[in-house]
């Protein structure tokens, strides 16, 4: 016991060395240099959350997934104005202020509305556009929700972390508030009856409402802030780098531009015609590659450093099996989503690395996996009979020896299947990438709910590929299972 508590103790002292290690001063200086950075790199990357048609969606080109809508427009002019490539990060609306925090992003366009407390992490440039805020319901209960007053107590679904979240907290009276990730997920609350309405601003519900003819405008609804701005966020201090987007956003009102940018959005929507297979298979086939990629390196290289750990907690040496217990116990006892979120941001609020959501979802389903599948060894090697190393060593063996020639070919046999299991797990659990951003089969399912306003159809997709993925494997498990049986 006392073991452990001095364990959990030395944990949060390191804990708290590392959080210390963030130095506030030179991030704030840094970021005065926010702009040179830009341009060392020559390359502008503009976060943003694609599932916003108009503004911001994915479409199908050839079989190719571009970016389209105004926002996108707007990124790819600020982007040739300087001179600069463009790379959109696609992630869900609530991790773009801390991307922008934390370097991942230069910037936000992603219809986003400038609040005083967003005011406080980021500065926001001259508006570029403005909106209604507008209230969506199902066509069946258009004669029961008319007015504002229709909707108290009800249930009502908003995009998590929007000012569609602060506008229906404030004017309807005792709202029960739905708040989800994403855009397509609150309409498939809304259609399937969960919520009684949806806050959404104009141009977006129109988007919608085209694909989904159940779905109407409460148009008694007026709320107390009806329209509101749009405007690109970037890094505070960066005076240089606002002044560049201001004077983009000038042209493009000047010039009208984002009249331009709503007609090729309205072309981009038209564009996708043709069955949801021929249209989306290219998404779906992209995450079947990622999701197995991803899990092969979690389980592969999972199982290399799983080894290594399952030997340290096995040594002889007591600090050693501490370290290794700790290791295992941590990772076992935090969920594998705040894992996923502490390598992402990790990476770069505390190293400086600029490492991409693929290659930091894998390492942290890789450092999962080590810790599971280093108790899954770990239990193998000592479910062989003590007797087998007895013998060994009095046969003169060393423990290097023993260990490689008599134990650890008995303790596969026990181990292989077990890791199997583990590998199936990973393929499932490896869906949580997705919330950085790893173009996986789980994240692409929300792109396509995105580019075809179809909230279900997808996700019915996604689990019938994550099923055949794991039954195959399951398949081919119990056939080598069977063959060792045999070789026994
Ligand atoms: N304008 C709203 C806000 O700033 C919603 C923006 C949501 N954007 C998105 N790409 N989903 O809170």
């Amino acid at each position: 016991m006392k073991h452990i508590l001095k364990g959990f103790m030395a944990c949060i002292i390191i804990f708290c060395a590392i959080v210390n290690y963030i130095n506030p001063t030179a991030h704030a200086q840094s970021q005065d240099e926010q702009w040179e950075k830009i341009k060392e790199r020559g390359e502008l990357r503009v976060g943003l959350s694609a599932d916003y048609a108009p503004y911001e969606f994915e479409h199908n080109v050839n079989g190719k997934t571009e970016y389209a809508g105004i926002d996108i427009e707007l990124a790819k002019k600020v982007a040739k104005d300087n001179d600069l490539k463009l790379k959109i990060v696609n992630m869900q609306f609530d991790s773009l202020l801390g991307a922008i925090k934390t370097g991942k992003v230069d910037l936000i366009i992603s219809g986003m509305t400038p609040t005083p407390e967003r005011k406080k992490e980021v500065d926001f440039s001259n508006p570029y556009m403005t909106v209604q805020q507008k209230m969506i319901i199902k066509k069946s209960d258009a004669d029961n929700l008319k007015t504002i007053d229709d909707f108290a107590n009800k249930k009502i679904g908003v995009q998590k972390q929007t000012q569609q979240e602060k506008i229906a907290q404030s004017d309807i009276e005792n709202a029960q508030i739905q708040s989800l990730t994403r855009v397509p997920e609150v309409i498939m609350s809304l259609k399937s009856g969960k919520v009684s309405g949806m806050v959404i601003e104009g141009p977006v519900a129109e988007a919608y409402l085209k694909q989904n003819k159940d779905l109407t405008f409460a148009d008694g609804v007026k709320f107390n802030e009806g329209t509101k701005s749009t405007a690109i966020a970037a890094p505070k201090n960066a005076p240089k780098l606002m002044g560049k987007l201001n004077a983009s956003i000038k042209e493009v009102k000047d010039k009208n531009l984002i009249e331009d940018y709503k007609d090729s959005a309205a072309e981009a929507m038209k564009k996708d015609d043709g069955n949801f297979f021929s249209k989306y298979s290219s998404f779906f086939l992209k995450g079947i590659q990622n999701t197995i990629l991803i899990s092969i390196v979690g389980v592969l290289l999972g199982t290399v450093f799983g080894a290594i750990i399952a030997l340290i907690k096995l040594s002889k040496i007591r600090v050693f099996r501490w370290i290794a217990s700790a290791y295992i116990e941590f990772l076992r006892g935090t969920p594998l989503l705040v894992q996923v979120f502490l390598v992402y941001f990790g990476t770069t609020a505390m190293l400086g690395l600029d490492i991409s959501a693929l290659i930091c979802g894998m390492i942290a389903l890789v450092i999962n996996c080590s810790a599971y599948i280093a108790e899954i060894i770990r239990a193998g090697i000592n479910a062989v009979d003590k007797g087998q190393t007895e013998a060994a060593r009095s046969l003169g063996l060393t423990y290097g020896q023993t260990m490689k020639t008599v134990i650890l070919p008995q303790a596969i046999k026990k181990i292989l299947p077990a890791l199997g299991n583990e590998f199936v797990t990973v393929i499932k659990e490896s869906s949580i990438v997705s919330v950085i951003g790893v173009s996986e089969i789980m994240f692409n399912a929300q792109v396509v709910q995105g580019a075809s306003f179809d909230p279900f159809t997808p996700l019915l997709v996604a689990a019938v590929l994550y099923f055949i993925l794991t039954f195959t494997l399951s398949r081919v498990m119990y056939f080598f299972e069977g063959r060792m049986k045999v070789s026994d």
